[in-house]
Parts: C-alpha cells; sequence; structure tokens
C-alpha cells in the first residue's frame, strides 16, 4: 500500500513540524500550505519544500503565538498599555534606540522596568521568533 504508507508519512512530518503550535494556528499553517500529500510529487520537491517552505513559515506563526501568549497582555496591537510611550511601533522603538534584534532580545530575556523578564519563561527559539514577528510587525506597522 506505498499510497497510504506515503500519506501516513506525510501525516506524521505535518504534526511533527506543528506539535509546538495550538490547534488553531496549525489548522490555519496546514491549510495554508497544503502537504504535497500525493505521492506523484518527487523525493525532492517534498524535500525542498519542507526545508524551505514549512520551517519559516512556521518561525513567523510561532512568534505570533509566542506574542498572543505572553506579550499581547501588554502590547495588545503594539501598543504599551503600561508605559505608552514606549510603545512597539517603529518610531517609538528608534526613538529608544530599540529597533534592534539583539536589543530587543536582551530585553525580552532580562526585562526592563515594569516588564518581566521570559529568561527560563521562553525558550532561545522562541525569543528569537517573537522579536522577529516585533520587528516585522513594527515595519508593517502593526
Ligand atoms: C507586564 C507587562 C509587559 C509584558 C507582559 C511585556 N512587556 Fe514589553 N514592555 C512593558 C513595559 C512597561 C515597557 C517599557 C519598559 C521601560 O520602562 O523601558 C516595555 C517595553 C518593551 C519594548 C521596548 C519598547 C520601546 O518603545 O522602547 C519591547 C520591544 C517590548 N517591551 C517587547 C515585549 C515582548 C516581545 C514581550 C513578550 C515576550 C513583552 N514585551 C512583554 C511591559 C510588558
Amino acid at each position: 500500500m506505498p499510497a497510504l504508507q506515503s500519506l501516513r508519512n506525510c501525516y506524521d512530518i505535518a504534526m511533527h513540524f506543528t506539535h509546538g503550535l495550538a490547534t488553531a494556528d496549525r489548522r490555519e499553517l496546514l491549510v495554508a500550505n497544503p502537504l504535497p500529500l500525493l505521492p506523484t510529487r518527487s523525493a525532492e520537491a517534498t524535500d525542498k519544500y519542507l526545508s524551505d517552505g514549512v520551517p519559516r513559515k512556521l518561525g513567523g506563526l510561532q512568534g505570533e503565538s509566542t506574542f498572543r501568549a505572553n506579550c499581547q497582555v501588554c502590547h495588545f496591537g503594539g501598543e504599551d498599555t503600561i508605559n505608552p510611550a514606549k510603545n512597539l511601533g517603529k518610531s517609538a522603538l528608534e526613538k529608544y534606540s530599540m529597533f534592534d534584534e539583539s536589543k530587543i532580545v536582551n530585553q525580552v530575556k532580562n526585562g526592563n522596568g515594569a516588564m518581566p523578564g521570559f529568561r527560563g519563561r521562553l525558550q532561545t527559539q522562541q525569543i528569537e521568533d517573537v522579536v522577529a514577528y516585533v520587528l516585522k510587525q513594527a515595519e508593517n506597522g502593526w
């Protein structure tokens, strides 16, 4: 049953790459990026898809879900409900010299003022993803 076996492998791969996501995010990712389920696709095409398509999109989605779970309570829509001047818009970030990946990573790890540090609560990869998400949103005007 090669066709069924191949479907099964695709399913396992999809679950493996997305198991850290919330169900809704996983559904969104899988619906938006149908895995090459048909055995007519070459193994090469499947490898290429998995190596550059899925992880990159997953990074963006994971940054977003990490933001929702950990940052949004104070930074909904890029605002700062505690200290409004220090919002996550590009101009505020530039004004406070925070439009910089390593500085935000540092602040997320260690906290600053009323912002708690997330070291120990978020993994390095999650911090990198959430910072990439913040910078992308700032660039796009939230
Ligand atoms: C409990 C509320 C709270 C949470 C949760 C929180 N922040 Fe903050 N954040 C703040 C406050 C308050 C400041 C301003 C700190 C200061 O005094 O410099 C800030 C500042 C920032 C800044 C700098 C903004 C600027 O214009 O200088 C960034 C970037 C940032 N937060 C990102 C994040 C990210 C990413 C997360 C989630 C991982 C997060 N924050 C979670 C309260 C929070």
